[in-house]
């Protein structure tokens, strides 16, 4: 990637951290691509944006389905996109304790949040130029979570998920790193999300006690004493998207305050 103005493709745009990132990248001068479900959502996020710069392109796609991703494709090469990047959020599997799913929830859940964003990821590959002999890179981030790298007793299905999306990263890091495309995953522990604050809000009306009170208990064993803001991710992000990374592929980033005890 070069210092120009980069066409970055942002799946959940409209999300609490989506936003941010939109906001940062926007800011910095990129021209984005912003995508999830809901038009209406887009089309307000891209109004918004456009005192950045008045080019973004709000394009609703459904990640879980194969006939609304192809959709979006044709929908991307009708207005000649070539992409310098992509910010990758699989939805999220909600957290259960149930180690042993039946095969119908078990094929429901790898549609949706393993098959489904990985044939959005094929799409955008399918739309990108990179020239790493003219220093021309292409740049994936991929959004994850920290049970990529540890088991947690209360997400027992995503820890499945998302240790196959750190294979699929280091994978297609190897399969792709030498046309100049790089792959790296970004594991979020908590994420200060407007859904992940309401969480906290009714834990601690459960236990009686205030909103910081709760926080602070629940952060007590992240070694920096907080959970992360979404504009902490949009940093981070952002530098995964530039110069920062270009020699840097393959990696599964720990952004979590500290919390993951794996080397
Ligand atoms: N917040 C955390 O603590 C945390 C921790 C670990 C990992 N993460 C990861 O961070 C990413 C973003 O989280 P967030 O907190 O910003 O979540 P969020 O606020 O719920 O945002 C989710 C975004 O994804 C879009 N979306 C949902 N389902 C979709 C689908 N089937 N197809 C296309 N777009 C879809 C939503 O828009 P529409 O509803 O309009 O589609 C929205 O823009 C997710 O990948 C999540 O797994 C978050």
């Amino acid at each position: 990637m070069t210092g120009d103005v980069k066409t970055i493709l942002i799946t959940g745009a409209t999300g609490g951290i989506g936003r941010a990132v939109c906001r940062r990248l926007a800011a910095g001068g990129q021209r984005l691509i912003l995508a999830a479900r809901n038009q209406e959502r887009l089309d307000a996020l891209a109004r918004e944006l456009a005192n950045h710069h008045p080019r973004h392109i709000p394009l609703a796609v459904d990640m879980t389905d194969e006939s609304s991703i192809a959709r979006f494709g044709g929908a991307l090469d009708a207005q000649g996109i070539v992409l310098d990047g992509l910010v990758l959020m699989p939805p999220q599997a909600h957290s259960t304790n149930d180690a042993l799913p039946e095969s119908a929830a078990w094929r429901t859940l790898f549609q949706d949040c393993f098959i489904g964003p990985l044939e959005l990821l094929k799409t955008a590959v399918a739309r990108m130029r990179p020239d790493p002999e003219a220093g021309r890179r292409a740049k994936i981030v991929i959004i994850s979570g920290i049970s990529s790298a540890q088991v947690l007793g209360h997400y027992a299905t995503s820890n499945v998920l998302r240790c196959a999306w750190v294979g699929e990263a280091k994978t297609l890091a190897f399969a792709l790193g030498a046309r100049g495309i790089h792959v790296n995953t970004l594991s979020l522990g908590g994420t200060l999300s407007p859904w992940y604050r309401e969480g906290i809000e009714k834990r601690a009306a459960a236990a009686g006690i205030s909103y910081e009170q709760r926080l602070a208990e629940e952060t007590a064993n992240v070694p920096l004493g907080k959970y992360g803001e979404p504009s902490e991710v949009a940093v981070a992000v952002e530098g995964l998207l530039s110069a920062f990374s270009d020699h840097m592929t393959g990696l599964n980033i720990m952004h979590d305050g500290g919390f993951t005890r794996s080397y």
